[in-house]
């Protein structure tokens, strides 16, 4: 289960602003929420606090009763490569790497082996239609196909936690479908926890709960 408590943060900086001010959020097991809001009002700095990829000023992050918030940055690796898959915003990929590679490189560092890691991630990439473009590097994918690849390597690893930030923000309307299925599908199945930042009303409309994130503060929506 995935327990946010009193989440606040502020960037500091010259024009500091509290964007995070007592979030707090608690989901079980098969869960898959959607967070709505305004462009710049912190969606994605949420994600990174709750995948540890940053700190708040207070409050905590819980992730199957181990607090996040409380351990140092290499033991937070260790848990985000084994328990959580995050669908970055910018995708990310590693340019050098095939699209393959990319989405094995989690399997990989989790110690799985070569052969299995290739495996699982090509059932991934195929379960978002890129069985023909594995061998092709990065750079010469279009938008649309580099997010499924950021989707793929997300969930190559059967994440109990799945954050995914504009998922579907580069995808046409029948790749959105596909990706916001799969979506879904495994955190049903997996019994895992999925949250899914969008812009898009049909988007969210896919999830169990919206949530608005708004001055700060989370609301049903
Ligand atoms: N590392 C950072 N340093 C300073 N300000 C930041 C940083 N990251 C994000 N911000 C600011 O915090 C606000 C929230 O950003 P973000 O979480 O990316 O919003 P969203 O994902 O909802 O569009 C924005 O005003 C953004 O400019
Ligand atoms: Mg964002």
């Amino acid at each position: 289960m995935l327990s946010l408590s009193h989440l606040h943060k502020t960037y500091s900086g010259p024009a500091q602003r509290a964007i995070l001010q007592d979030v707090s959020l608690e989901l079980v097991p098969g869960d898959f929420i959607a967070i709505v809001g305004d462009s710049g009002c912190g969606k994605s700095t949420l994600l990174n606090l709750i995948a540890g990829l940053d700190l708040p000023d207070s409050g905590s992050v819980r992730l199957q009763n181990r607090e996040i918030t409380a351990l140092d940055d290499n033991t937070r690796t260790r848990i985000r490569r084994r328990d959580i898959g995050f669908v970055f915003q910018a995708f990310l990929l590693l340019p050098y790497l095939t699209v393959l590679d990319n989405a094995a490189l989690t399997l990989k560092l989790n110690g799985i082996t070569h052969r299995e890691a290739q495996h699982k991630a090509q059932a991934a990439l195929s379960a978002v239609g890129l069985s023909e473009l594995i061998h092709r590097f990065p750079g010469t994918l279009s938008g649309g196909e580099s997010q499924r690849v950021a989707v793929a390597r997300a969930l190559a690893h059967e994440p109990k936690l799945v954050l995914a930030d504009e998922p579907t923000g580069n995808l046409d309307t029948e790749s959105a479908d596909v990706v916001l299925q799969l979506l879904r599908d495994r955190v049903k199945a997996q019994r895992s926890i999925g949250i899914l930042v969008t812009h898009s009303s049909d988007a969210a409309a896919t999830a169990d709960r919206i949530y608005r994130l708004h001055r700060g503060t989370l609301h049903a929506a």
